[in-house]
């Protein structure tokens, strides 16, 4: 397998990674989620480390502990993951691995719903900020190199390949994640890695492989200048 390669070639080089899901409040008990581990995330950070780079990782509630040499900011919303990854600008890569909330709850109160007191019988939605989004059109501190990730259950290249040119990112590595494939929340990954100059499909390996074997491009893309 493709492990990461403790060589220091990315010494000098800070790469910012979103991991995790996010979580939506509600009220003071509940909130919207997703079924994310951040294994896959972690994994890329602990990987980037080890080659040398300086990692920030913004992660949303995971349980994992935080990889050793990494700077590890914990958030819980998708405003607070792109808050804090807008502070941990500039970075000379951006690898958005998070599985951001699409939509958080329009009111949050500071009360317990309670079923006495009316319940409720729908949620009302807004739309959450998107972080791939923002980096990959920074005006300012744009990354020299933007990666997200497009996790698709159905025609997965065409999905994710459409995801590429809509957000404005470099990479998308594509991940079909349909039941049965035991992707979500699993130890292993297969990937396709999609970018301007065509597909590039990997065999299934275990997730910190293709965090190695992303880490090993990333690292060749950024030192070809
Ligand atoms: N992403 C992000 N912020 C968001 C939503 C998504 O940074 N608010 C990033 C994810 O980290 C991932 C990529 O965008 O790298 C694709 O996420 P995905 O949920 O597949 O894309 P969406 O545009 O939200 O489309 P979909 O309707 O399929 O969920
Ligand atoms: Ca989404």
């Amino acid at each position: 397998w493709f492990d990461a390669h403790a060589d220091g070639r990315l010494k000098g080089q800070h790469v910012l990674v979103t991991a995790g899901p996010t979580h939506e409040p509600l009220d003071p008990v509940r909130y919207i989620a997703n079924r994310s581990s951040g294994k896959q995330g972690y994994a890329i950070a602990r990987a980037l480390a080890k080659m040398g780079a300086k990692v920030t990782l913004v992660t949303g509630p995971t349980g994992l502990a935080p990889p050793a040499g990494v700077e590890t900011v914990k958030v819980e919303t998708a405003r607070q993951m792109l808050a804090a990854c807008e502070a941990a600008l500039p970075a000379d890569c951006a690898v958005c691995c998070a599985a951001v909330a699409d939509y958080r709850p329009q009111i949050e109160t500071e009360h317990k719903i309670k079923k006495e007191r009316g319940g409720l019988s729908a949620i009302p939605l807004s739309e959450n900020p998107d972080i791939l989004r923002t980096l990959s059109n920074h005006d300012t501190a744009r990354p020299r190199l933007v990666i997200g990730f497009a996790a698709e259950t159905d025609d997965v290249i065409g999905h994710a390949d459409a995801k590429r040119k809509r957000k404005g990112c470099d990479w998308i590595v594509a991940n079909d994640v349909s039941p049965g494939t035991g992707t979500m929340g699993g130890d292993n990954n297969t990937v396709t890695i999609l970018s301007e100059d065509g597909e590039e499909e990997w065999d299934n390996m275990p997730k910190a492989a293709v965090a190695g074997r992303l880490a090993d491009k990333i690292a060749d893309t950024l030192l070809k200048g």
